[in-house]
């Protein structure tokens, strides 16, 4: 356990899109900030408003409570081992990018594991709902009850990321299944997880899936050697639990992160609504609108959850226990690939076991859209 509030953080990719909402985060926290990005620095950043760290050596070697890597997994690699190294002899903290891999590289799920495995530090991945306030207070319901059951669960993320206006839209993405679905899967596996008992309870009675995509028609398709998927709408059965999701990047598309769940508590039905739409939260449970949950900004709310965290609970809980760490991560990553498989095949696909799971393997670039393709 650590000894209290964060005072620092030290962002690898501070200029990026996510790490720049870090960096604004940290810095309305009041943390002091070290980055690290050999990109060009942002214009609107007062010169004195963080320190610049001027190579990766350096970036390893700073002292911080929190570093984040806000890299794309190939970027990755040589901040999560030279902290790792580090870790050794000391519990650094570390917050990382999600997907856990590149979608063709699933191999590198396992070199996390064992190298996070042999490091004293403590691992994070940023799924930020799995931070955020409106996720705690759904899991203190789910846990209140005696006989708890999720009948359903409805997963939709959606925004228009094909908008040429939009800078942010240039940014490059990888399949849809991967940058974004991956959220909705770890929501609710997080949930049947919590209610359960574990993952081996969640997936002990099979897991099926069907899927249907359609391309991601980029507005700068020369950055692209093949044309990831843009959308997936997906249904599937894990127990006793229907998963219906829509993950949708397509032109139009309206801006959400809704969350509906059913089920029961104790007898009783349950209805919970949550959107996690910066700016625009909301929860809803059983009728009851919990307002005072939802005026957050989630990257502070990571940090700040992560900080809790750190002062509750010793590392060991934190790395082993339903908390978004490497296994955790290694899961979603899996469902992702049963997506893209599901969605690949046009078939339903069936997975018996938490271990069959593990173990899937897709070759994401192989069997991609080719570009103009639907
Ligand atoms: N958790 C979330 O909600 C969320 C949201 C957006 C993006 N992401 C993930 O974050 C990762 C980055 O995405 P992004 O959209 O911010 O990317 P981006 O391209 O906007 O930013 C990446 C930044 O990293 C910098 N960079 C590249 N190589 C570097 C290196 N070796 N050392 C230091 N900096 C380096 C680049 O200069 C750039 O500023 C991806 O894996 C993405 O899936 C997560």
């Amino acid at each position: 356990m650590s000894s209290g509030a964060f005072k620092s953080i030290a962002i690898a990719g501070a200029w990026g899109y996510i790490g720049r909402k870090f960096l604004d985060a940290a810095r309305s926290l009041g943390l002091h900030c070290a980055v690290y990005d050999p990109g060009p620095a942002p214009d609107d950043l007062p010169p004195d408003a963080v320190q610049r760290l001027d190579s990766a050596e350096d970036f390893l070697r700073q002292r911080a409570d929190l570093f984040h890597l806000a890299l794309h997994p190939e970027d990755r690699r040589w901040a999560l081992q030279g902290l790792l190294s580090r870790g050794r002899s000391e519990s650094a903290c570390i917050l990382c990018e999600k997907p856990m891999a590149s979608p063709d590289r699933p191999e590198d799920c396992q070199q996390v594991l064992s190298a996070v495995g042999q490091s004293q530090a403590v691992v994070l991945y940023d799924f930020p709902e799995l931070y955020d306030p409106i996720t705690r207070r759904i899991a203190a319901v789910l846990t209140g009850g005696k006989q708890v059951s999720i009948d359903s669960i409805y997963l939709q993320r959606s925004k228009d990321r094909e908008d040429p206006a939009k800078p942010r839209n240039y940014k490059r993405m990888v399949h849809i299944q991967y940058q974004e679905s991956v959220h909705c899967l770890a929501f609710a596996l997080y949930l049947l997880a919590l209610v359960r008992g574990g993952y081996e309870a969640v997936f002990a009675d099979g897991f099926a899936i069907e899927a249907r995509t359609e391309p991601y028609l980029a507005p700068n398709p020369c950055d692209y050697q093949t044309v990831p998927d843009g959308k997936v709408e997906y249904a599937a059965r894990l127990g006793a639990t229907t998963i219906v999701g829509r993950t949708d990047f397509k032109r139009g598309a309206p801006e959400a992160k809704l969350r509906i769940v059913r089920g029961s508590v104790d007898g009783e039905p349950l209805y919970i609504e949550a959107d996690y739409q910066e700016g625009r939260k909301r929860l809803i449970i059983n009728g009851r609108h919990y307002a005072e949950l939802t005026q957050t900004n989630s990257y502070a709310e990571v940090i700040r959850t992560i900080e809790r965290w750190r002062a509750e609970l010793p590392p060991g809980e934190l790395m082993g226990g339903l908390y978004p760490n490497p296994t955790f991560a290694h899961i979603t990553y899996r469902l992702s690939t049963a997506l893209f498989l599901a969605s690949r095949s046009a078939e339903l696909l069936r997975i018996a076991s938490l271990d069959e799971l593990l173990g899937l393997r897709s070759s994401a670039s192989s069997t991609t859209h080719t570009s103009g393709s639907g």
